[in-house]
């Protein structure tokens, strides 16, 4: 448990922050880095296999509405903490409640990056592999694309895979917030804009590629249920990188001229836009080789790579794709690091550089039985689950949920001055707090129920 005296901070941090306080995001830098930060393997990998499990287009509506009513007010809550708080997710809840124990809770969203970063980095690195197969040849000629990949995510290669995606990230977080992250995403974020475009227009003119667009945006509301609705709910929490101190940590280096409502619009444009692409990569992919597109999980690794083989200049697409997930994965996990990185600065007054690494080695030492889970380590089962599964288990369906309802509660009810340090008025601030203080939580503690199974549909 964290003790009360690093709520506190000493002249030294003081001096210190002030000092970091000059190191912000540029206008542009920020929403750059919101939207790398939004833009993850939630987008690429994860919402076209929940779209196709779930229904396609009817789906997706209801995701584009969760993502409306409940993600962009807790976006903007949590940016308008942190720069209002001016610190980490602990300090920046201290700071604006003089009260303790919203500075434990929010403990709560330090730790979780800390934890999703841990296996994240595991599945960056499959991207990586994958991506390099695809240059060399190793993913043509494959007989069995299933066990293709089960050989190899049960292997050591995870690990060294793990190595460089940790190295990577913690390169970039070393340089501080203009110097490191801000250039890492103002050339990634447009260079994964240009990638998806490419790969769009080659997946749109294959031969029985109209199947694939139907399915992706045509709706069938039979398909829908109360089901479909919260685990669109979880993924729009999931793919706005909220509930976990991300947004509160980079909202601490935005200038305090940026409109925070706008930014909000700007990065969930940002976000949906890209998971739409993604949607319009890969159904009609998959519908032209045939592959069903609600077989879960595997779509991206066990069935695509069955089509870029077959494809003409496979190797190139292959690629492009898999470099895509690569760096979409990449530009999140820099905001995964910065969360705990920004604490452990404050909280034990080391520098940047020294905090960065030695989180970095934490969170890879966590990370190494995730990435053996699937092969020498398959025995270790925690409640059932192996070491990667039940990670992802309790971080996305306990830890987040938690750490959103936290957010909710505090803008809502206990924080005052909420208005005045947004500068959000009128209108606009009742829809904000109605959406705050009732819907949100509401749809949160629902999500929560349902992933523990206490309610069911
Ligand atoms: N939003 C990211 C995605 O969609 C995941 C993420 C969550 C990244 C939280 C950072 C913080 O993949």
């Amino acid at each position: 448990m964290i003790e009360e005296e690093h709520l506190v901070q000493t002249s030294s941090q003081k001096n210190n922050a002030k000092a970091s306080a000059t190191d912000q995001f540029s206008t542009s830098g920020f929403i750059l880095a919101a939207i790398g930060s939004a833009v993850g393997l939630g987008n690429m990998w994860k919402f076209p296999y929940i779209t196709g499990q779930y229904g396609g287009a009817a789906f997706f509506l209801l995701f584009f509405c969760c993502l409306l009513f409940v993600g962009l007010p807790i976006l903007l809550a949590e940016m308008a903490i942190g720069r209002s708080g001016r610190g980490n997710a602990v300090s920046s809840f201290y700071a604006l409640s003089q009260n303790k124990i919203w500075g434990k809770l929010g403990f709560l969203t330090v730790l979780t990056p800390f934890l999703i970063l841990s296996f994240y980095a595991i599945v960056a690195g499959w991207t990586l592999h994958y991506a390099t197969i695809s240059l060399t040849g190793g993913l043509f000629n494959v007989p069995d694309y299933t066990e293709a990949f089960v050989g190899f995510a049960s292997g050591y290669m995870p690990l060294f895979w793990q190595v460089v995606t940790m190295a990577l990230t913690c390169f970039v977080v070393v340089k501080g917030i203009s110097g490191g992250i801000e250039k890492f995403n103002k050339v990634l974020i447009p260079g994964l804009g240009i990638i998806l475009i490419v790969l769009m227009i080659r997946s749109l003119t294959l031969p029985g590629a109209a199947q694939g667009v139907d399915f992706f945006l045509n709706p069938d509301f039979s398909k829908l249920g109360a089901e479909s609705a919260l685990v669109a709910l979880g993924h729009a929490f999931f793919s706005l990188s909220l509930g976990m101190g991300a947004m509160l940590t980079y909202g601490a280096y935005v200038r305090p001229e940026q409109s925070l409502g706008k930014a909000t619009l700007a990065i969930g444009a940002g976000d949906l836009l890209y998971a739409f692409i993604a949607g319009l990569i890969i159904f009609p992919t998959a519908f032209s080789y045939g592959i069903e597109p609600s077989q879960g999980a595997g779509l991206v690794f066990m069935a695509l790579p069955a089509a870029f083989a077959a494809m003409p200049f496979g190797n190139l697409f292959g690629f492009l794709f898999f470099i895509l997930l690569a760096i979409a994965a990449l530009t999140s996990m820099v905001s995964l690091l910065e969360v705990p990185v920004a604490y452990a600065m404050n909280r034990w007054n080391v520098d940047r550089k020294k905090a960065t690494i030695l989180v970095t080695i934490a969170v890879f030492l966590l990370g190494v039985p995730s990435a053996l889970a699937m092969g020498p380590l398959a025995d270790f089962t925690i409640f059932g689950k192996n070491f990667f599964d039940f990670m992802d288990f309790i971080t996305a369906n306990i830890m987040l949920p938690l750490g959103g309802l936290i957010v909710t509660l505090f803008t809502g009810y206990a924080w005052k001055r909420v208005g005045e340090e947004t500068g959000i008025s009128g209108f606009w601030y009742n829809v904000w707090m109605f959406l705050l203080r009732y819907v949100a939580p509401i749809m949160v503690v629902l999500i929560f129920a349902h992933s523990l199974g206490l309610i069911q549909f």
